[in-house]
């Protein structure tokens, strides 16, 4: 099963990916997952990429489709993956169906996670995340149970970079310009299942699996 998860940045596509993993038993695989591991272990890779995300912009398309190319032709993901985060140009979305249908594959479902560019604001501003384990909270939303420290790893947890205000501007527009239109790609095909992302976090995930059927 190759799953799709869209939706603008803070949707939610990160929370529901790790709980459509423990349902479904697939791998997330998560551009902006791996590039910031990449930024993290400071290879050149990361290193080439760190200002690109900062600036709330997008990564070249060849970068990224080198990166789930690899891990679509591993072993974790011989029996399907939940892709969050790609593609997210129509050119990604052209590689994806180029390299799945050479291996006889192809994709499933197309989940547009919608909401609000004012949810967007709000989501991404109060995101905070894990350095350790990158788990992800939200301080009004989805706290920790203590304030400020990730439950599973004691760590302190951290502000993304690209969450401060104008960077979320900057990734809002280039979610329109460059990321809606693969909706648009996928509309012909029947693929694309849109489901509505505000309300809890337990109410959307059940709208995602009732959308799986
Ligand atoms: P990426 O990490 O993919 O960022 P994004 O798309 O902006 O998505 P986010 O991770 O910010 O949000 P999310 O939808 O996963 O939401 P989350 O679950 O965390 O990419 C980062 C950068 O990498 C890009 O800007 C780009 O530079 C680069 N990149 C990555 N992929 C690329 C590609 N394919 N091509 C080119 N460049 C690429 O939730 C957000 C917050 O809301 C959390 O605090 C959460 O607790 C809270 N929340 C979740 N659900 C709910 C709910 N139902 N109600 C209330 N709060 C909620």
């Amino acid at each position: 099963m190759i799953l799709i998860l869209m939706g603008p940045p803070g949707a939610g596509k990160g929370t529901q990916a790790k709980r459509l993993v423990a349902r479904y038993g697939i791998p997330q695989l998560s551009t902006g997952d791996m590039l910031r591991a990449a930024r993290k272990s400071g290879s050149p890779l990361g290193q080439k990429v760190a200002a690109i995300m900062d600036a709330g912009e997008l990564v070249s398309d060849d970068i990224v489709i080198a990166l789930i190319e690899e891990k679509l032709d591993g072993s974790e993901a011989s029996e399907g993956a939940i892709l969050d985060g790609f593609p997210r140009t129509t050119a990604q979305a052209e590689a994806l169906d180029a390299m799945l249908s050479s291996k006889g594959r192809a994709v499933d479902a197309v989940l547009s996670i919608e909401v609000s560019d004012d949810d967007v604001v709000r989501r991404n501003s109060g995101r905070r995340t894990c350095p350790t384990c990158s788990t992800s909270y939200h301080v009004e939303f989805n706290p920790p149970r203590a304030a400020g420290v990730c439950d599973n790893e004691g760590a302190a947890l951290v502000q993304r970079e690209d969450d401060k205000p104008e960077k979320i501007q900057a990734r809002l527009a280039a979610y329109h310009r460059d990321t809606a239109p693969v909706l648009a790609y996928y509309q012909p095909q029947g693929l694309v299942k849109p489901v509505d992302g505000v309300g809890s976090i337990d109410d959307v995930f059940g709208r995602l699996t009732a959308a799986i059927g």
